[in-house]
């Protein structure tokens, strides 16, 4: 407990208010102090533009930005650093990849599994592309729980199928989805995978080699880094069928009036002045949990959501939504109130000081599968405590006596 109260300590917005607590870091976590620190430090010392400048400025920003390359790499088991491309964020990710990948590989016909768990940052890429393509976009379906169907994958994904995008945790639900066998399916048909880790990378090691994905996006401020960084990691086999994104500055190898090469990969993906302060934190962000470790995080995340869980199962008219299996769910809780509209939840628990999210959590194909409009989610980080966890169900036990249900 002790420790505990250190890791909160070491997260400045949240010792500075005690007044709320935050139960939204599946929206946007919260940045430790050495974080910030680190984005000061470098606009205070080291700001320079990288890959252009031949002086020890220039350089030194370089290296820092290189840097952080290479610890993605080894954060999350990749072969190379040229695997990582850095980007604004998860869904920049897909849309890079949809473009790069789709317009090199995907023709009239082919097929484009999701699931209908997904972010709309990892559907309207899809949905754009085989529009453009005349492909065929096909959804996996979940059981009650949440849970990707297992039975269906042999048919969903089809010798047709070019590629599989799927998440590996539901940032609505929060449920954590076994990818094993639509991975191997995918890849007995000749199909690549990419993986949605935005909500798994918070809360558990991922290791691109033992998922055996060949694409895997996630963003920095969802794991204690800047916003406006994000990580596209590729296969290099796989990053070598791609086009092109953007073009312009940075991101070439000679220009000549009419036609131009490019740079090699990753630097090819990555066109124009990049976020270099955000990368340099996001950087610190990863020292910061590989710290801290994993085994912790989830320790303490574990022991928040178990606990929630049964306080929030206790209230009348609150029903959760999503796996009753712990094990499954991430640190994350959405439910619904009888009668009672999400936004006006969220409004009653933020007079209480209480930040939780409402609304279709960007999944409204998986609320319309659910028959829910929209749901409340409260989500935890090592940061929360059990009396976060109280204030939570104490305002939560209000909302339907202020509003004239009696209880
Ligand atoms: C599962 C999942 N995928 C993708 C995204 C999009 O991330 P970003 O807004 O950082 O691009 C989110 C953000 O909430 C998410 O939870």
């Amino acid at each position: 407990m002790e420790k505990d109260t250190k890791i909160r300590d070491s997260f400045p917005l949240i010792k500075n208010n005690s007044d709320i607590a935050y139960l939204d870091s599946a929206a946007s976590s919260q940045k430790p102090q050495v974080v910030i620190d680190a984005v000061n430090d470098y606009s205070s010392k080291s700001h320079a533009n990288i890959h252009r400048g031949a002086y020890k400025l220039s350089l030194e920003a370089t290296d820092m930005y290189d840097e952080t390359r290479k610890k993605v790499a080894k954060f999350i088991a990749a072969s190379s650093s040229d695997e990582i491309i850095f980007t604004k964020g998860t869904t920049d990710s897909f849309n890079l990849l949809a473009f790069a990948y789709g317009e090199e590989n995907i023709s009239a016909g082919d097929e484009v599994v999701i699931s209908i768990l997904e972010h709309h940052s990892n559907i309207l890429p899809w949905q754009t592309l085989c529009a453009r393509k005349g492909a065929v976009l096909k959804y996996l379906d979940i059981d009650e729980k949440g849970m990707i169907l297992k039975a269906q994958i042999n048919d969903v994904i089809s010798e047709k199928t070019k590629i599989v995008s799927v998440t590996m945790t539901s940032n609505a639900l929060g449920t954590k989805q076994e990818l094993g066998d639509i991975i191997k399916r995918a890849h007995e048909v000749g199909a690549v995978v990419s993986v949605d880790a935005a909500q798994a990378i918070p809360h558990e090691r991922v290791n691109v080699k033992e998922l055996d994905c060949d694409f895997l996006a996630f963003s920095a401020h969802k794991i204690f880094g800047p916003t406006g960084v994000g990580v596209l990691y590729g296969k290099m086999e796989a990053l070598e069928k791609m086009r092109p994104y953007q073009t312009g500055g940075d991101m070439i190898e000679y220009v000549e009036l009419f036609e131009s090469t490019y740079a090699p990969i990753p630097t090819r993906f990555e066109a124009g002045t990049p976020n270099i302060e955000g990368v340099v934190g996001f950087g610190a962000a990863i020292d910061f949990v590989e710290e801290l470790g994993y085994e912790t995080i989830h320790r303490i995340e574990s022991d928040l959501t178990s606990y929630a869980y049964e306080k929030i199962s206790e209230i009348e008219h609150v029903n959760i939504l999503g796996t009753d299996d712990l094990d499954k769910r991430a640190s994350v809780i959405s439910f619904t109130v009888d009668d009672v509209h999400p936004h006006d939840v969220t409004t009653i628990l933020d007079s209480d000081g209480v930040c939780v999210r409402a609304g279709h959590h960007c999944a409204q194909p998986l609320m319309k599968r659910l028959g829910v409009p929209s749901t409340t989610r409260a989500s935890f980080s090592i940061y929360n405590t059990y009396e976060d966890i109280d204030r939570l169900c104490k305002s939560l036990k209000k909302v339907r006596k202020w509003l004239g249900y009696g209880s």
